[in-house]
């Protein structure tokens, strides 16, 4: 088989992609004092920017929206000014990286939120188990239900993040609408109980997404904005009774903003199942669609080829390998990523993976 749509270039918006490989968001819990990114993340996105495009790990808009320890934000001038020395040395080495918004809602805990309070959501439905503090881990505790007035000063905060990324050098941004975070709680009924404009059909349950996106596009070029979805993805203790529906008009509702991508989580982080039809929500869409989640490089090829994706992001595969376009061009051996340094730590595991000798 040709291996020719890998390493071919792709157009977003006014950027162009020199390959179709994508490094997806990556949380990896090092940010320095106030969530600030600092030199050892500088290093470590300057190595992997071979990538077509890289997206940043995931960011939070507000102090509220936080959820682990040592994730960074993008809402004080410290984290846009750390931001801006990583999105430098990445333009440096002929690199492009957006940066992922987002709002943790429910998955949070009193001890991070600002004044210790509630953890926020559409619905006060605590997640099952438990989560990391900085005091170790800790059961989640039940949310506070979000009022709707609340609502359009959250989506105001997505897009002064937004602002702050491109201020510091973001090549764009990604909405992160994925994984049982905020927005994700209110696409589905499994978290979304409520009975105002915000909850119950799907159209009510994307009202917030499409909220985000309208305010994040009047400070952000629609062709410098992604979102991020994962339908059937129960990571975070998230469930819909009806995947497909729900997800088929989220897609349908976000085809008319002409965005750079829709990138998809394909399938169950947990059980590893995939069952939706991915190329109905893709089709529903109608623009570039990136694919993620178990892509090796025949995969991702054999789905370039086939038309069911634009664009394939590649995760653990990217926490090993810094030089993965080289590396797959080249068919060498990949490097197996250590699950123990996944979160939290220092060089160890982030940016001492080798990269092939030249
Ligand atoms: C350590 C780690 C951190 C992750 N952090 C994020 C994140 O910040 N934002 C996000 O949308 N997904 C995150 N994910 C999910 C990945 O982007 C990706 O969907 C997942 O790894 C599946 O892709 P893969 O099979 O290529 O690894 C994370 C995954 C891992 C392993």
């Amino acid at each position: 088989m040709s291996q020719d749509i890998l390493f071919s270039p792709f157009h977003i918006g006014s950027l162009t992609l020199p390959n179709r490989m994508v490094m997806a968001p990556l949380t990896r819990n090092r940010a320095g004092d106030g969530n600030t990114p600092h030199a050892l993340n500088v290093e470590y996105y300057a190595q992997r920017a071979t990538a077509g495009l890289m997206i940043s790990e995931a960011t939070q808009i507000s102090p509220q929206g936080v959820g682990y320890p040592g994730t960074p934000g993008i809402h004080s001038p410290e984290q846009m000014a750390g931001w801006e020395r990583v999105t430098a040395a990445v333009h440096k080495k002929g690199g492009r990286i957006f940066l992922q918004l987002w709002h943790v809602g429910r998955v949070s805990h009193p001890s991070l939120q600002p004044d210790g309070g509630k953890p926020v959501a559409p619905s006060a439905l605590a997640p099952q188990g438990e989560t990391f503090t900085a005091d170790g881990m800790a059961p989640f505790e039940t949310p506070r239900t979000l009022d709707a007035e609340e609502m359009p000063f959250i989506a105001a905060q997505y897009a002064q993040g937004a602002e702050n990324a491109m201020a510091a050098g973001f090549d764009g941004v990604e909405i992160h609408a994925a994984n049982g975070y905020l927005i994700d709680q209110f696409l589905r009924d499994g978290t979304n109980q409520r009975t105002d404009l915000y909850g119950g059909s799907p159209e009510n349950r994307r009202r917030f997404l499409k909220e985000v996106v309208e305010a994040v596009l009047e400070v952000v070029d629609a062709g410098k904005v992604g979102v991020r979805l994962s339908p059937e993805n129960t990571f975070n203790d998230i469930c819909d009774s009806e995947p497909q529906a729900t997800f088929d008009a989220v897609a349908e509702m976000l085809n008319s903003y002409h965005l750079a991508y829709l990138h998809v989580v394909e399938g169950d982080f947990v059980s590893g199942e995939k069952t939706l039809d991915y190329p109905r929500i893709k089709d529903l869409f109608g623009g570039p669609y990136m694919a993620n989640a178990g892509y090796t490089k025949e995969l991702a090829e054999k789905s370039l080829q086939a038309g069911t994706a634009d664009l394939i992001s590649f995760g653990s595969l990217y926490i090993a390998n810094p030089d993965l376009v080289v590396r797959f061009a080249e068919n060498a051996p990949l490097t197996e990523p250590d699950e123990a340094t996944y979160y939290g730590g220092g060089a160890k595991g982030y940016t001492d993976y080798p990269f092939l000798p030249r």
